[in-house]
């Protein structure tokens, strides 16, 4: 093999794009010059539906109304203008009023519908303060640096955070690198230079930013016009059909958009800073790597890693010798990424370090089929393919089985690991009607890549991207091989050998280096790393002119190469095996923004008993439960706190995470703050024999012994029996002290 330097691939490889949406920019730029925009919208308009919708209805009809109106108003000032009879006119203007009625009726309709389909946009917002209230005063997170201001796009987690997303890590682990054997690796976030110019993260992992022009402020291009669009669909009642339809197209090719693209629209659409409305400047790519120097020296630069990937990547020919030798294998890393987001505001969902959890998966690229995937063809969910985002239609529940079979999904491994992440997050406690499988559109996705999928979870923020899954083809080990020299291949051994034809090159060194003297040794590189149509293009050159152009990247010149001094044939051979390089499939979990869709959809309220009060509590299953179990003594004695920290001890013995509440405000109460942190059980020590537990969401109790009682709750907690199970065994508890 012979990747090193050849000058045409090192340009080809220069223009991909690492894992994550952002490398599309240059990518795009550089294939598609102006189109961008242009060519995406009308693909997507040509195929656009027809349905129209009730809101469509409902916009068609304000516009019709609004028309009459302003009618009947030149009516009345030429009935007026003319001295009409004063009975006239007063009928006109009463016939104005009751057209104005009706336009009024028809608009707050309209505007109830955009607000009901935008998820009531005002109850949205209260609904997040109200989560982010909770999760703010119960520590769940803190801004980081609070006391000196804080830091956008930084948070602490502290400690139900901590214990939420040690559970998610821990399910992680259980629910992939355990039940698929996977290789778990941990490598540093410090990453030398040379790792992330080859990845093509230091040239090309950029997002569009736009700048203020009089204060300099800096916003993402996309978000801007993005906001643009949905503000105007939600809030201009007057907008026509084809308006309408632009919006949307706009918003459905919106991540495929270039930096012309993006500028064009921003203009056309008078976009300007929000805060300030001044003018914005055209957009321009923006690298989000942290970049540092290691060692004192300086001389050695660095940056922050913004993916875990790449460290696995560097690390396949030892992780493949670990595996025998043997594909296919899977890698894990899990740890911290960094990307110095543009402006984040987004709360806990865009953040400047977060927790990514990844996974490669190396495949022979000839069989990407998977032997566990009957075991969740059958499942069926949302999947929101290509066509039915270009034709603005909703995304269709469907069978795994059947979206592999049709091919909207490329492969059986990259279906097995859509199927294994919807199972992950509803256990986890993600609604199934909000999480959806989102296709990248085709040029959203690198051209290297075969197909790409997003998980997407709706919440207060709208559908937000939390697992990226991608088959990105043997582009990363292919980049890495061509610039450490090192290959990153596999091989496979024949059962017979083969007779296969090669391509032969035999540069003639002797000729080369009289004729080029100290460069000899570059071009003989760059002649063996050409690709068999390369060759078949220069021998035939040679063949016809006897001498021909050659251009040698790495001397940064076009040298002029003689019929003598290389030799391209193609010969039949016997190969025993085969050397390729993998293809790979990567999921990427952003651990933080499935905890925070998860509070979103564990949260809800419920009034107090008196009706005074609305009581916050997060549903989390036990799973995911900061702490599965309370032990409360129902009064302050000391014979009851003496059996409660017997329950502790024994809870403890039995691996259940859990707090004692001794205070002494009311039981109600007490339950009230337990179910504000999620906790699922609860135990009231009301004697010394036996006790009650309350099952949070139900507010259930059953009553049971105190020496039964931990191996009770660690049954609950880890799914051996469901609440109802021993709501079956046990005799039920009622009491009117409880619950306020
Ligand atoms: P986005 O388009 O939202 O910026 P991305 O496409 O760049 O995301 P990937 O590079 O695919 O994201 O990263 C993999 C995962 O990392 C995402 O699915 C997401 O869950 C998470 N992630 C990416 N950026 C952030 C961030 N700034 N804060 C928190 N999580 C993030
Ligand atoms: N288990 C006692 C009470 O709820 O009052």
């Amino acid at each position: 093999m012979h990747l090193i330097q050849a000058s045409s691939r090192f340009l080809k490889f220069a223009i991909q794009k690492p894992s994550g949406t952002r490398f599309q920019i240059l990518n795009r730029l550089i294939r598609n010059p102006i189109s961008g925009f242009e060519r995406v919208y009308s693909t997507a308009a040509a195929t656009m539906g027809t349905v129209e919708t009730d809101v469509e209805l409902l916009r068609k009809s304000v516009i019709e109304k609004q028309n009459i109106v302003e009618k009947q108003g030149d009516e009345v000032r030429a009935l007026k203008a003319s001295k009409a009879s004063k009975e006239a006119i007063e009928n006109a203007i009463n016939q104005l009023k009751e057209l104005k009625l009706e336009l009024q009726s028809v608009s707050k309709e309209l505007q109830s519908r955009l607000s009901e389909d935008s998820g009531g946009a005002m109850s949205k917002e209260a609904f997040r303060q109200a989560v982010n209230n909770t999760l703010e005063r119960r520590l769940f997170y803190i801004p980081s640096f609070k006391i000196y201001r804080g830091v956008a796009g930084l948070y602490d987690y502290g400690p139900p955070g901590c214990a939420v997303k040690a559970n998610v890590i821990a399910f992680w682990r259980q629910h992939y690198v355990l039940e698929e054997n996977m290789l778990e690796v941990d490598c540093p976030c410090v990453t030398p230079e040379v790792v992330l110019k080859a990845s093509g993260h230091v040239d090309k992992f950029t997002d569009l930013m736009v700048k203020d022009e009089k204060t300099g402020m800096c916003y993402r291009a996309d978000h801007l016009l993005k906001d643009y669009c949905k503000d105007k669909l939600e809030k201009d009642l007057l907008l026509s059909p084809e308006k309408v339809n632009e919006l949307k197209q706009v918003l459905a090719v919106l991540d495929e958009l270039s930096a012309e693209a993006l500028g064009a629209k921003i203009k056309e659409y008078g976009i300007t800073a929000p805060d300030t409305k001044n003018p914005l400047s055209d957009p321009y790519p923006f690298n989000l790597m942290f970049a540092t120097s290691i060692g004192p020296s300086g001389l050695s630069p660095g940056y922050l890693r913004p993916e875990t990937a790449q460290g696995i990547f560097v690390n396949f020919k030892d992780l493949y010798y670990y595996n025998g030798n043997k594909l296919p294998f899977a890698a894990a890393q899990i740890g911290q990424a960094f990307r110095n987001e543009i402006s984040p505001r987004q709360g806990l969902l865009r953040v400047r370090e977060f927790t990514l959890a990844e996974i490669e998966h190396f495949v022979n690229p000839d069989d990407k089929s998977h032997p566990k995937f009957k075991n969740v063809a059958d499942l069926e969910f949302f999947l929101y393919s290509r066509e039915e985002q270009m034709a603005l239609k909703s995304p269709i529940k469907i069978r795994l089985g059947e979206a592999v079979a049709k091919g909207t999904i490329n492969n059986e491994t990259l279906g097995y690991f859509i199927g294994r992440t919807y199972l992950f997050l509803t256990a986890l406690g993600i609604h199934k009607e909000r999480l959806r499988f989102r296709q990248h559109l085709q040029n959203e996705m690198a051209h290297y890549a075969a197909d790409c999928w997003d998980a997407e979870i709706e919440c207060s923020y709208g559908w937000v991207e939390c697992v990226g899954l991608a088959d990105r083809s043997a582009y990363d080990l292919k980049a890495h091989t061509e610039k450490s020299a090192v290959p990153l291949v596999a091989h496979e051994t024949y059962p017979e050998p083969r007779e296969v034809e090669k391509l032969v090159i035999t540069p003639a060194k002797r000729e080369l280096g009289l004729a080029f003297k100290k460069n000899q040794k570059m071009i003989v590189e760059a002649l063996e790393a050409m690709s068999e149509a390369e060759a078949m293009e220069l021998k035939a050159h040679l063949e016809s002119e006897g001498k021909a152009p050659f251009q040698v990247c790495t001397l940064g010149q076009t040298v002029t190469l003689t019929k003598d001094m290389v030799s391209i044939s193609k010969e039949i051979k016997k190969e025993h095996q085969r050397v390729f390089t993998p293809s790979v499939i990567e999921p990427s979990f952003g651990v933080g923004r499935i905890i925070y869709c998860l509070y979103e959809h564990c949260f809800y309220t419920r009034p107090s008993k008196a009706g005074d009060e609305q009581y916050n509590v997060f549903s989390f299953p036990p799973l995911l439960a900061p702490i599965k179990c309370t032990v409360f003594p129902l009064v302050q004695n000391e014979k009851y706190e003496v059996t409660a920290q017997l329950i502790s001890k024994s809870l403890t013995g039995a691996g259940i995470s859990h707090k004692i509440d001794i205070t002494g405000t009311s039981i109600g109460k007490r339950y009230a703050r337990t179910d504000e942190l999620g906790v699922p059980f609860a135990i009231t020590v009301d004697s010394e024999t036996s006790v009650t537990i309350r099952e949070r969401d139900s507010k259930e109790q059953i009553r049971v012994s105190v020496e039964e009682v931990a191996s009770v709750v660690k049954e609950v907690t880890e799914g051996q029996s469901t609440w109802g199970d021993v709501l079956w065994r046990y005799p039920t508890h009622t009491t009117n002290t409880a619950d306020d």
